[in-house]
C-alpha cells in the first residue's frame, strides 16, 4: 500500500510520546496502521484488547489512523499488510542501540523492510510505559504524561 506506515509497538500503556509520534508521522505518510503486539516479552497490565480500544478512543477522529492487533513476526503483519515500512520513535542512545538491532533483525528477515526513525520530541523524552506503570503503581501524578483515557484506565486498573 502506497505511503502507509506501520508503527508497532507494545502501547501498554500508550503515552503522549507514542501520540506524538503518530501526529508527526501523518504529516509525512497517508496513512499510519498502529500495530498493537499482542505478545510481548514484557508481562503486560492491559489485555491487548484494552491497549486496541485506548488507541481507538485516542485517534477516534483520525480517518488516516488505524489502529490492529498483531501477532508473531512483525516481517510477516507487514507482508499480509502489504506495507514495507516500519516507523519506531526514537528517544536516546539507549534506544537507539535496541532498535538498530531490530531494524537489522528485519531486514535480516525481509529485505524489503525499512525502518523509519522519528526522533521524540523533547518534552517526552523522559517518558517510557514503565516509567508511567510505576508512577501509578507508587501513588504519583501521570498527568501530562499520557491522555486522559488512559490515566483513568491506569488509576482503576493500578490503584487500590
Ligand atoms: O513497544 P515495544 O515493546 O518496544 O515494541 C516492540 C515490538 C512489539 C515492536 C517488537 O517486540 C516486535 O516487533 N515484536 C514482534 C516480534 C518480532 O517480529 N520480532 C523480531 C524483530 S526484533
Amino acid at each position: 500500500m502506497k505511503n502507509t506506515v506501520i508503527y508497532p509497538g507494545s502501547f501498554d500503556p500508550p503515552t503522549n510520546g507514542h501520540i506524538n509520534i503518530v501526529e508527526r508521522s501523518l504529516k509525512i505518510f497517508d496513512r499510519v496502521i498502529v500495530a498493537v503486539a499482542e505478545h510481548s516479552t514484557k508481562v503486560p497490565i492491559f489485555s491487548p484488547a484494552e491497549r486496541v480500544e485506548m488507541m481507538q478512543t485516542i485517534f477516534s477522529t483520525h480517518k488516516n489512523v488505524i489502529i490492529e492487533p498483531f501477532s508473531g513476526l512483525l516481517m510477516t503483519y507487514a507482508r499480509q499488510k502489504g506495507v514495507q515500512k516500519i516507523l519506531r520513535g526514537i528517544r536516546n542512545v539507549g534506544d537507539y542501540e535496541f532498535e538498530s538491532q531490530m531494524m537489522l533483525v528485519n531486514r535480516a528477515l525481509d529485505p524489503e523492510l525499512d525502518t523509519i526513525f522519528m526522533m521524540t520530541e523533547g518534552r517526552f523524552s523522559h517518558i517510557s510505559s514503565s516509567i508511567i506503570r510505576e508512577i501509578v503503581t507508587l501513588g504519583g501524578s501521570i498527568t501530562g504524561m499520557v491522555h486522559p483515557v488512559v490515566e483513568q484506565k491506569l488509576k482503576s486498573k493500578l490503584t487500590p
